[in-house]
């Protein structure tokens, strides 16, 4: 019997044990709690986990407007699901000023007073302004994010702010964080610029400690692959529609990277086909930092 062990304290670990605590002893913290990230090609229609965060990306053009409208002092943006449904939502509304902003086949819907396009949103002020926005991927993509974790609108834009916010969301031991891209045909089909975009975002969170999976370092790869972002984007095949359509500019506004700190997030799901995001009121005051 052992004569070092006292009645009432734990025994002493086994020789397995011990190996196993020196194994993990000797690995460097960042690996042994380090977050996770993941990239969804499409929105899923049910999310496999539940993320502890999850921005989502329509780098052409809805996420990248949204983004821009609070770059020009929006007070909130509310994504909609559905052309006619954003129509009768401005029709009950009771703040008139509302601005009803969207697109269907990248062109503003008869009656709307804005199309989907960062260009434009930049070129004007909306201090102060609603916009409801409703757009064939984003929006969709915004409203199917799963209710109940923190929701944001990512953009190359403000992706390195995007990455932090994912991060504080993932700051418990291993938890997972995910960028949600909006794909094309409703969501069923992959859109290469939103995957570059989510690359990007996945680029700044391993550089903070965080493990890809994957698909997240397909996503990387994507990004990685160079040569700028303006071309990265130029080659996907919505940036040709875009371009038929005389929109190369809101291409431009699409591709610059990390100009603003704004991080546009879902703070109210008045019912399920629309989401209301807004920026913190710190961080609106502290940080309109816009290149
Ligand atoms: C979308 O939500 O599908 C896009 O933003 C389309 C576009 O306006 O280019």
């Amino acid at each position: 019997m052992d004569i070092n062990y006292r009645r009432g304290a734990p025994p002493p670990p086994s020789a397995q044990e011990s190996t196993l605590i020196l194994k993990l002893l000797n690995r460097p913290p960042r690996t042994l709690y380090a977050m996770r990230c993941t990239v969804f090609f499409t929105p899923p229609r049910r999310y496999p986990v539940t993320p502890a965060a999850v921005a989502v990306v329509d780098a052409l053009r809805a996420t990248t407007s949204i983004v821009a409208a609070f770059e020009r002092h929006a007070a909130a943006v509310v994504a909609v699901d559905g052309i006619r449904r954003a129509v009768r939502l401005r029709a009950s509304h009771r703040d008139a000023d509302a601005v009803l902003c969207g697109e269907r086949g990248g062109l503003p819907p008869p009656g709307f007073d804005l199309g989907n396009s960062p260009a434009e949103l930049l070129a004007h002020d909306w201090h102060g302004r609603m916009l409801l926005l409703a757009t064939t991927n984003g929006t969709r993509a915004l409203v199917g994010a799963p209710a109940g974790v923190p929701v944001a609108a990512a953009a190359l834009r403000n992706r390195a702010a995007v990455a932090r916010w994912l991060a504080v969301g993932g700051s418990e031991d291993d938890a997972l964080v995910a960028v949600t891209c909006a794909g094309e045909a409703h969501g069923h089909v992959i859109a290469l610029e939103d995957v570059v975009v989510a690359g990007a975002i996945v680029d700044a969170l391993v550089a903070s400690g965080a493990r890809p999976d994957d698909a997240a370092r397909l996503a990387l790869a994507a990004w990685r692959r160079g040569p700028s972002p303006n071309e990265l984007l130029l080659a996907a095949d919505h940036a040709a529609a875009l371009v038929k359509l005389g929109l190369e500019h809101d291409i431009e506004a699409a591709a610059k990277v990390d100009v603003t700190d704004l991080v546009p997030r879902v703070v109210a799901r008045p019912d399920d086909h629309c989401a209301r995001l807004e920026i913190g009121e710190r961080e609106r005051s502290s940080s309109p930092r816009s290149r």
